[in-house]
């Protein structure tokens, strides 16, 4: 038997396959002996009721749907939202679970991935615990755990953005980056379920709303919760070409000549979209642009070259080319473009990521072993950033957006697209050597495609 545990034990600590007698014996047989590769090891558990969950397949939504739950919103609706999200959440906790659990040992025994997997597993006890929602009481009780759950995830993002680099020898970059992707994606989908049907709540709750009257339909509605029925492309990109070039003026001073940005073509281009998502993306496309062409000039006074923005319409798409003559992508980049985990300056990434302001609050909670006593020295000293960013909505997306230009986490782009494939879209960059970039964001503008959890197979390089 010994040999036998010692011979799984190596296998749990190695495999990267869903392996049968991994879980079975040799986790709970960790657990038992409490072995921990790293200090801040999970406490692993079998659960039956996961395999239960695990069992089901995940119902996906999409933009026209979510809409449907809210445009004519009775009681009878939030109620159903409810439940759609009392039975989906816990769905894709656990097949999220179960894929940390298939990973190395040694990579779930990373504290940062360590942390994630608790919160989740956390989570998925308190969800799935959850009674049917019969009545308005129920869902404001809902509600609460939801909004509780929202906040305390708050630093997912930014720690297993650190974690995929710490554990960088230890797996594949291919596997990693699969691994990431499809934690950002059930990410992405588990908030908007559960923000939706917040913002639905709210909507119901607030004195405009008369929930014993006739259910209307409002085809002047600019918002259905999250959801945002008539995004126009040109003013979203105004909005963050300000944004960005604010704070761009506040990092590298006024007197910095900053590139204008000029909008062309379909400028009335319209289509349904979480506005929040899409921010998020322009936000970092443009922020890359002006960087680079900022940097590429420093020593030159003359004006630099505007960024050309060109919307494009078609019966299906609305495509958004951005683009630069800030010189291109080094060539040592490009080839690690959309990874999480690979690229040149890791060490820089990581005292970056942690200097992620939402990462320092809850680093307390986290037993920090002694040989990553660096990593919580760049923490402590991360609490006295300027740049705290209150907002929660997001998680730690916001304070992404909203970090200083010099703080580059190295997740921007493939974050973006993780964001734009999600809806059904796609985000590709050309680089052209020694003279710019041309990014081309593709958003698919009915809002009746499904949102995408599943992953490309092999990350490109
Ligand atoms: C997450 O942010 O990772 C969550 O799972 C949030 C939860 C409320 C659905």
């Amino acid at each position: 038997m010994f040999a036998y545990k010692t011979r799984l034990f190596a296998c749990a600590s190695r495999c990267s396959q869903h392996h049968k007698a991994c879980r079975a014996v040799v986790w709970p047989y960790l657990a038992a002996r409490r072995v921990h590769a790293a200090a801040a090891a999970p406490t692993w558990r079998p659960s039956s009721a996961l395999d239960e969950w695990v069992q089901r397949e995940a119902r996906p939504i999409s933009l026209r749907r979510l809409t449907f739950f809210g445009r004519s919103l009775t009681e009878s609706r939030l109620l159903d939202s409810a439940n759609y999200c009392r039975l989906e959440l816990p769905t894709r906790i656990a097949h999220r679970l179960r894929d940390i659990q298939t990973l190395p040992y040694v990579v779930v025994a990373n504290p940062h991935l360590a942390h994630v997997y608790e919160l989740y597993l956390r989570a998925f006890e308190r969800f799935r615990r959850v009674r049917e929602i019969h009545s308005l009481e129920d869902n404001d009780r809902y509600c609460k755990v939801l909004e509780e759950t929202l906040h305390e995830h708050a630093t997912v993002i930014p720690r297993l953005a650190i974690g995929v680099l710490e554990v960088q020898r230890l797996m594949k970059p291919e596997e990693t980056d699969k691994f990431m992707n499809t934690m950002l994606r059930s990410r992405i989908s588990r908030r908007v379920i559960a923000e939706q049907h917040l913002a639905l709540t709210e909507t119901f709750n607030s004195p405009w709303h008369f929930p014993n009257a006739q259910p209307v339909h409002d085809p002047h509605a600019e918002a259905v919760g999250e959801i945002f029925l008539r995004c126009n492309a040109r003013e979203i990109i105004e909005r963050c070409g300000n944004t960005t070039k604010d704070i761009i003026k506040r990092a590298y001073g006024s007197h910095i000549a900053i590139p204008e940005i000029h909008i062309n073509g379909h400028l009335d281009a319209t289509f349904p979209y979480i506005l929040s998502h899409l921010e998020y993306i322009i936000g970092e496309l443009l922020r890359n642009s002006i960087q680079a062409v900022i940097e590429q000039r420093q020593s030159k006074d003359a004006r630099p070259p505007p960024i050309e923005v060109l919307i494009c319409e078609t019966s299906q798409h609305v495509i958004i080319r951005i683009s630069d003559q800030g010189g291109g992508i080094p060539t040592e980049i490009l080839p690690h473009l959309w990874s999480f985990s690979k690229g040149p300056r890791r060490e820089k990434r990581l005292q970056n990521l942690a200097r992620v302001p939402k990462l320092v609050g809850t680093m307390q909670e986290l037993k920090v072993p002694d040989d990553h006593q660096d990593l919580k020295s760049q923490l402590d000293n991360g609490t006295k950033s300027k740049y705290s960013d209150s907002s929660q909505h997001h998680g730690s997306l916001s304070s992404l957006t909203g970090r200083p230009p010099d703080l580059r986490l190295g997740i921007g782009l493939p974050m973006s697209r993780v964001y734009s494939e999600y809806w059904a879209g796609s985000l590709e960059i050309h680089s052209l050597e020694g003279f710019g970039v041309d990014a081309f964001l593709q958003i698919s503008k009915l809002g009746n495609k499904n949102e995408r959890l599943t992953t490309r197979a092999t990350m490109d390089a």
